[in-house]
């Protein structure tokens, strides 16, 4: 029926026509790139747009729609793009902090209530997931994605697309998914955003390309591609990666788009002139331009010199053709566009809850010496900081839609937890005090203002608020605008201004329970060293301040685990547990010089990937194998009896890594194959059992065939990636 009525369609299509379904400017009134498109509503009329973003509200959206359905010639409705990343206006953690929660529910719940949303404030397409693979946080777009694991992140992938798009795209709050950056772009050299990515064909199938074929396997209808260079050929015109990989090896059949100006950036990467470079994208099997306008003012040009095909323009129309029947917006252009829904849906009480819940379920407990948290109910607080009274950081980058004078600082939150705790507040010190990236940021809308303290004033009252307190509370990080696109940094320690800060509280000898907010993982060893407590709360959304205050008394355990390792310095970067041995493993005698290591560092994080504490604690029992040997059609039973062996209720992320010891290639000493979210009572113990299948031992090949080996396996259950007990098993033929 859809193939019918589409070929029907593109029948009464001219040239221009068809190629204006390829262009997606934006309408900007939140820009996201370099440039902004012209002259859209007039494009719009003469049927020469197929889509556009950066604008949304059922007022909005209605306009343009009007446009297309009344002024063009073919009446064809447009689709409505956003970066709807961690919710549209009730937003959630941060998407580093959302995998944080190893909650795969919770995930797919906040798709789905951003989803809810965004459709019923008229849009129908988010630029969501982000599923790069990153390893390297100096990249700031590290908090857009999942962190550094391909097992993980395919989960969240689907979780993801699911919530986006149920399995019914036309219902009314039902949003197209577009997974990006396809490919690679987590992998940029030196972590600097854009950069070079030179990869070999084996890590990126064995170590990167998992996530995004996972959300493809989920149905997603559109793929972004990235701005940056692989092995040569950018991904925008790399017709291995958006062809032969997306669409004959993983079966893709939706609608590939660029991002932003990726078709003319190609020009300075050096393939050629716009014509050139547009041609190239098309063919390369890129569908969707936006921004860009090569296609729409080249296209035609080469479809006369035989550059392009006319076979190849009209099936990239009918990719974007296809996405809008499957939306239903043939049948009603209007479906997505509704006062009435947009009030009911959009903040609702509920969605405030369950964004509650969602960012404490974030929240990892890095360091509790003394069982400092949870706060005592009567205890005095000294709550420090440039982040502890602060609205408009909360919603952390990316919240595009979001509208930070609805979040809830910490302060507020605790006030309203903790209404019995005497809480004096002392700012302590500026966000950000370089001015060399203050400018930047404000240049961005951060929107920082000196204080009219000065800095030393500023510590002074924090001190002596501290002074009179039974614990300080000190809240910093980045300002969220240091992190997402275009963010990357060569020092990632608290800013100096903070650490003075930090440093004079500690001085006082009281307790310190640091809370951060950040983006991406920070050099913290001094941080370590020192303070009593720290609790990494990423940027947590619209409730952030309460999810953080019901945290902090205690009215949740947290149980949040890294998705990233942290490292102990910048010069340790790029560091990721699932990293290869060498033939010369370091095994800790420092006198024993020729092994791989540094000097003056050790080899291993501060906080290793799966970490976090909780206000109880776990211990593990020995590994036990219901077997020795596991055969090609068998399952192998591998089991842990977890126990709680604190004083608290409490949840843990029991997480299962297996090694493949001796391979035809090489192969990571560990990766993750399994996890389960357990919740024990105080005093409770479970009995966690893993069932490993033979998908769980295959990687790609030296031939890039996806096959299990025979022989010897480590499989290690525990509470992290580092802390685990093992056992050993062999696959037989
Ligand atoms: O979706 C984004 C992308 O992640 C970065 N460049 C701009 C796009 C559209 O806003």
């Amino acid at each position: 029926k859809m193939n019918t009525y589409i070929s029907n369609l593109m029948s009464k299509m001219t040239l221009d026509e068809k190629i204006g379904q390829l262009n997606l400017p934006s309408v900007g009134f939140d820009i996201t790139g370099p440039i902004l498109s012209q002259g859209v509503e007039e494009k719009i009329e003469k049927g020469l747009v197929g889509g556009v973003f950066n604008t949304y509200t059922p007022a909005a959206v209605k306009k343009l729609q009007d446009l297309a359905l009344k002024k063009s010639r073919l009446k064809i409705p447009l689709l409505f793009g956003y970066d709807v990343v961690h919710g549209h206006k009730t937003i959630f953690p941060i998407p580093l902090g959302l995998s944080a929660t190893w909650d795969m529910s919770l995930i797919e719940k906040s798709a789905r209530i951003a989803a809810r949303e965004a459709s019923a404030d008229g849009l129908n397409w988010t630029f969501s997931p982000m599923v790069d693979i990153a390893r390297d946080p100096r990249w700031g777009r590290m908090s857009e994605g999942s962190g550094e694991d391909p097992y993980l992140g395919s989960l969240i992938a689907k979780a993801m697309v699911r919530g986006y798009q149920t399995n019914n795209l036309s219902s009314r709050d039902a949003i197209l998914a577009c997974v990006k950056h396809f490919a690679l772009y987590g992998a940029a050299e030196a972590g600097r955003d854009y950069n070079t990515t030179d990869m070999s064909p084996n890590r990126m199938y064995n170590e990167y390309f998992a996530p995004y074929k996972a959300a493809v396997d989920a149905g997603a209808a559109s793929v972004m591609a990235s701005f940056n260079d692989i092995n040569g050929t950018p991904a925008t015109a790399n017709k291995w990666l958006m062809t032969d990989v997306l669409r004959k090896q993983w079966g893709f059949n939706g609608f590939v788009v660029t991002d932003y100006t990726g078709i003319p950036e190609l020009i300075a990467h050096g393939l050629g002139d716009l014509k050139t470079v547009s041609a190239l994208a098309l063919n390369a099997g890129v569908d969707m331009d936006m921004v860009g306008e090569g296609f729409l003012t080249t296209l035609k040009e080469s479809l006369k010199e035989n550059k392009v095909s006319m076979a190849t323009i009209d099936q990239a129309c009918r990719r974007i053709l296809e996405a809008k029947y499957k939306l239903g917006l043939f049948e009603n252009p209007y479906r997505y566009i509704s006062e009435e829904r947009a009030a009911k849906e959009i903040l609702s009480d509920g969605n405030r809850l369950d964004a509650k819940a969602i960012t404490r379920a974030s929240l990892v407990l890095l360091k509790n010496n003394n069982q400092v948290l949870p706060l005592k109910g009567n205890a005095k607080i000294a709550l420090i900081g440039p982040l502890a009274d602060n609205k408009r950081d909360m919603i952390g980058n990316w919240s595009a839609a979001g509208d930070w004078r609805k979040s809830v600082s910490v302060l507020e939150g605790l006030k309203r937890y903790a209404p019995q705790m005497e809480i004096t507040y002392a700012k302590g010190a500026n966000l950000v005090d370089d001015a060399h990236i203050l400018k930047q940021i404000n240049n961005n809308g951060a929107d920082i203002v000196a204080d009219e303290k000065s800095p030393e004033r500023l510590i002074e009252e924090a001190v002596s608020a501290a002074k009179k307190s039974d614990v300080a509370v000190v809240v910093l990080g980045e300002s969220a605008i240091m992190g997402g696109e275009a963010t990357s940094r060569t020092n990632l320690d608290l800013l100096p201004n903070q650490k003075a800060l930090l440093k004079a509280i500690t001085a006082t000898g009281k307790p310190v329970v640091l809370l951060l907010m950040n983006s991406r993982p920070l050099t913290l060893e001094w941080e370590d060293a020192n303070v009593t407590a720290i609790l990494e709360t990423w940027f947590g959304g619209t409730e952030a301040g309460n999810a953080i205050a019901e945290v902090l008394v205690g009215n949740y355990n947290p149980a949040g685990k890294l998705t990233a390792t942290f490292p102990r310095n910048i010069g340790q970067i790029p560091i990721y547990y699932n990293h290869k041995n060498t033939g010369r493993p370091f095994d800790g005698n420092e006198l024993d010089k020729f092994k791989s290591r540094y000097i003056d560092s050790p080899n291993d994080p501060l906080y290793p990937f799966g970490y976090g504490l909780s206000y109880t604690t776990f211990s593990y029992s020995p590994l036990s194998l219901n077997a020795k040997v596991m055969s090609p059609a068998g399952k192998l039973q591998a089991s842990v009896q977890v126990s709680n062996t604190g004083n608290y209720d409490g949840e843990e992320v029991v997480q299962l890594y297996i090694q493949d010891i001796y391979g035809s290639i090489t192969r990571p000493v560990k990766e993750l194959k399994g996890f389960q979210k357990i919740f024990l009572k105080k005093g409770e113990s479970k009995t966690v059992t893993f069932s490993i299948g033979i998908n769980d031992l295959k990687f790609y090949n030296a031939d890039l065939k996806h096959v299990a080996e025979p022989g010897d396996f480590k499989v290690y259950i525990g509470t992290n990636s580092r802390d685990v007990v093992g056992s050993t098993f062999t696959l037989v033929k």
